[in-house]
């Protein structure tokens, strides 16, 4: 039954009068939520934030704001990535395309849980200059490697076998990329990619790849709405 505005209005005022109580209950109730308004959605909880110091907070914002070219991932993203290559086990990661060293430092907070270490390769010389300044400041550099150099000439020089990859390079690359590093991917391990929704339609052949491949288990996660797939490698 659809009930107009003010009959409504009506009916709620009639109520409340023969339930004295319950108008009071009610602003009481509209008082508190003034004093202690409920906190936003995406705000994070006290814990999660006390995991960053302010330094290590400062720093990142810092590099966000020179970003004018906004190549870093999204902080939701650098979050995620964290917890991923903690939960992940990660010993042996490897990321194509550091840029400013953003997102190689989210993950090489999430390698200080497990041990690990992450070698991350940049094109771009000055990019990789100023992605391992940022990891020293960040107090990464025992975890986290920078390379300077094309990750196709790169990685083949690079010994042994990858437990996480995180691709965020030139997208037409992707497929490349994958079958590139899909060998030397440890059986369990992720091979994760970023801009997957937002630049989907600069990488069909990869996406197709990643979904078809009955080795793979995939999922694509918008933490920030320009996607991420992983895909674990299952034999
Ligand atoms: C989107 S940015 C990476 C952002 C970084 N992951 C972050 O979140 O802070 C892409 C970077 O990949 C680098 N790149 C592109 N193709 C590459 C390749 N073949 N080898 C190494 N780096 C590459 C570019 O120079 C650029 O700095």
């Amino acid at each position: 039954m659809v009930v107009s505005d003010s009959n409504e209005l009506i009916m709620r005022r009639s109520f409340c009068t023969r339930l004295p109580w319950l108008a009071a209950l009610s602003a009481l109730l509209s008082l508190t939520l003034w004093v202690f308004p409920a906190p936003s959605v995406s705000a994070q909880a006290p814990a999660a934030r006390a995991e960053v110091t302010p330094e290590l907070q400062a720093l990142l914002r810092q590099i966000k704001q020179v970003d004018t070219g906004r190549l870093a991932v999204s902080e939701e993203d650098g979050r995620f990535l964290r917890v991923l290559a903690a939960t992940s086990r990660a010993k042996r990661a490897l990321e194509i395309g550091s840029a400013s060293g953003y997102s190689a430092i989210w993950i090489g907070l999430g390698l200080r849980e497990t041990g690990g270490r992450l070698i991350t390769v940049e094109y771009d010389p000055s990019r990789a200059r100023e992605a391992a300044e940022n990891v020293r400041l960040a107090g990464l550099s025992d975890i986290v490697q920078v390379v300077h150099g094309d990750g196709f000439r790169e990685i083949p020089k690079l010994a042994g076998t990858f437990d996480f990859v995180f691709l965020d390079a030139w997208k037409k690359d992707y497929k490349r990329f994958l079958d590139m590093l899909l060998p030397r991917l440890d059986t369990g391990g992720v091979f994760l990619a970023h801009n997957v929704v937002n630049k989907g339609k600069d990488m069909p052949d990869f996406l197709d790849a990643i979904q078809r491949n009955p080795n793979l288990l995939t999922a694509i996660v918008t933490p920030s709405g320009e996607g991420i797939s992983i895909s674990m490698k299952r034999r």
